[in-house]
């Protein structure tokens, strides 16, 4: 993998336009509630600046090739569930070369590092990704007209 870094994303960094951008094309349209504006300083509000929320991205030099966030909450109909794994997008040049991988390792620190011992995420067609990285499937549910699957991880107190 060709120098990549991955590095907390401030709420007042010039990329978090760009990295909003990909996330709002990826998933803005299950948000109809959200314009590309509303969505993208919704976005900058996850930052953080430690812990819950946080979001990472993946720098190849100065440019951010891929994402992923510690959120509080990622799914409307299961709020007893917190918190998440959120958000984890790779530009398409960049997949396949354990990128992504990375950028989970790196939630799950941070997760660690704040006391966590249990979070969770929800996708409809990548349990293989997490099920390689020691996630458990936890429940299968409709969400949003479709069949996604809730996924587990314990981590290390
Ligand atoms: C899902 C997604 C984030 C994966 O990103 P990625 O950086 O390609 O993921 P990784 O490289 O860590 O792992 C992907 C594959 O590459 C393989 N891989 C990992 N390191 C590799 C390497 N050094 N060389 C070649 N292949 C490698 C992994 O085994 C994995 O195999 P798989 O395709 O059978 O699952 C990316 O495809 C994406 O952004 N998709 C659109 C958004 C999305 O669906 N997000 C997930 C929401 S739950």
């Amino acid at each position: 993998m060709r120098d990549i870094t991955i590095v907390r994303l401030n709420t007042d960094s010039d990329h978090v336009a760009t990295v909003a951008s990909w996330t709002y094309a990826e998933w803005g349209h299950l948000n109809p509630a959200y314009t590309a504006e509303t969505w993208r300083e919704a976005f900058r509000r996850e930052c953080g600046d430690g812990g819950v929320p946080s979001v990472f991205v993946a720098m190849q030099g100065d440019r951010p090739v891929g994402t992923a966030a510690l959120m509080a909450e990622d799914m409307a109909s299961r709020r007893d569930l917190t918190p998440w794994l959120a958000s984890v997008f790779v530009l398409p040049e960049w997949r396949g070369q354990g990128i992504a991988a990375r950028l989970i390792r790196r939630v799950e620190e941070e997760a660690a590092a704040c006391g966590i011992d249990q979070f969770y995420l929800y996708t409809h067609d990548q349990q293989g990704l997490y099920r390689r990285l020691g996630w458990c499937d936890h429940e299968i549910l409709n969400y949003r007209g479709e069949e996604v699957t809730i996924m587990l991880r314990r981590l290390e107190a």
